[in-house]
């Protein structure tokens, strides 16, 4: 047989998700599964979207366009002029979910070799996009004891080396809910003229916000235009993680030449969704007012729930709809796979996604989770019931088996 890339050796699989074969395994003898491991939305996707699907009526379903399809694209210029970010079709991409977006950037903007800089803990899978395109990753790390607001400017910018080309910028930010002030972003953005390295902005969850603090997207900062590629999505704004669809956006022409030449490589993004995603500026602005009073009122509970275990700390997310939590347990990861494998109080359980895989530091993060609230809060009632047996059961299984600790 022959042997596959040595590329195999520093890719990993992903923290929300390896341990599915647990989990599978579980359904299998009959137990129902809360899952807190995945940004898997409950919230119903827009009924025009689920309309237009099935209103499509092609006989052929052919290739689009390579950077989208000329209605999606002007429905989707048109969301950015509500932002005050004034596009023309040339600054705007369709991808095949923002992850393609994302995937490509490391492709485009690095040489193997050269540095990208990423507040840890960080979303899991730029680890595996920068090892695809042998760019290093590297943190600068943000502590759950401060909720995860970044350091000063100055030790930003004492991160930066020859041969860092950006900084991914993830706001609010996934693992850790956190949000970056207007005036945090400005400094940034500074620094980052400055120092002439680029912004990769992930603004995936800029609706989703809880305090006070706004989510400013990047491409605001007109000064920052050639620097700043954005990498959106369409998944959690509308609930719609599997129509698959995201794009990039950037006024630099260089960047946005190079992507147009992978995108016509890998020819087109789905056609159906592109032409039910077209009619999304006719979603009313209320829908995202429902969802956002939703996702605040679970975010208050779980953190009030979460609190009444003893010894449990959590952060509190100003944005998106995660948030870490530390654990009474040495190792995180052992406990989330004993809650899938030998754990169940009246045939339940919970999935979650060990932080340790969110860090890029060595031991960072071991004792902790991330925790998705994306569940009805009787669902989530339930989960952190089931996470507080558990964590007793594993104390005394722990006790039992290591007996003089
Ligand atoms: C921070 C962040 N960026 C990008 C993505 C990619 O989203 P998608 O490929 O579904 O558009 C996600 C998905 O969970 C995310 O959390």
């Amino acid at each position: 047989m022959p042997n596959i890339s040595l590329r195999d050796r520093y890719l990993a699989f992903s923290p929300i998700r390896k341990l599915t074969p647990y989990a599978e395994a579980a359904k299998k003898r009959g137990v129902k599964i809360f899952h807190l491991n995945i940004g898997q939305p409950d919230i119903a996707s827009p009924q025009i979207f689920l309309d237009k699907v099935k209103e499509f009526n092609q006989k052929t379903v052919a290739y689009e366009k390579s950077d989208g399809s000329e209605e999606l694209k002007s429905s989707l210029l048109k969301y950015y002029r509500g932002l005050g970010i004034s596009l023309t079709t040339e600054d705007l991409l369709v991808t095949t979910g923002g992850s393609e977006a994302l995937m490509w950037l490391f492709f485009i903007l690095f040489e193997p070799g050269q540095e990208c800089l990423t507040f840890e803990p960080t979303y899991t899978n730029y680890v595996t996009f920068a090892e695809l395109a042998g760019v290093n990753l590297r943190p600068i790390t943000t502590f759950l004891e401060t909720n995860f607001t970044l350091p000063s400017i100055e030790q930003i910018n004492r991160a930066i080396t020859k041969k860092t080309r950006a900084i991914i910028v993830t706001n609010p930010n996934n693992p850790t809910g956190a949000v970056y002030s207007r005036n945090l972003l400005e400094e940034l953005v500074e620094l980052c003229l400055k120092r002439d390295i680029f912004i990769i902005a992930d603004e995936t969850y800029r609706e989703f916000i809880y305090g006070g603090t706004k989510a400013v997207p990047l491409l605001t900062f007109k000064k920052a235009e050639q620097i700043v590629v954005l990498a959106d999505s369409l998944s959690k704004r509308y609930s719609l993680c599997g129509a698959r669809l995201g794009c990039m956006v950037s006024k630099n022409q260089p960047v946005m030449t190079t992507a147009n030449k992978i995108a016509q490589a890998r020819l087109a993004s789905p056609t159906i969704e592109q032409y039910a995603a077209s009619f999304l500026d006719q979603v009313p602005e209320s829908y995202f007012r429902e969802v956002n009073q939703e996702y605040l009122k679970r975010r208050d509970f779980l953190i009030s729930e979460l609190k009444k275990i003893p010894d449990v700390k959590v952060s509190r997310p100003d944005g998106a709809f995660y948030l870490i939590a530390q654990l009474p347990v040495v190792d995180a990861e052992d406990f989330c796979r004993f809650m899938l494998e030998e754990f169940a109080d009246r045939k339940e359980t919970v999935m979650l996604a060990p932080a340790e895989g969110f860090y890029l530091t060595p031991g960072m993060g071991v004792n902790q989770v991330r925790i998705a609230y994306v569940l009805k809060r009787p669902d989530l009632k339930r989960a952190v019931e089931l996470i507080a047996l558990g964590l007793l059961k594993y104390k005394n299984e722990f006790i039992r088996t290591n007996p003089g600790t």
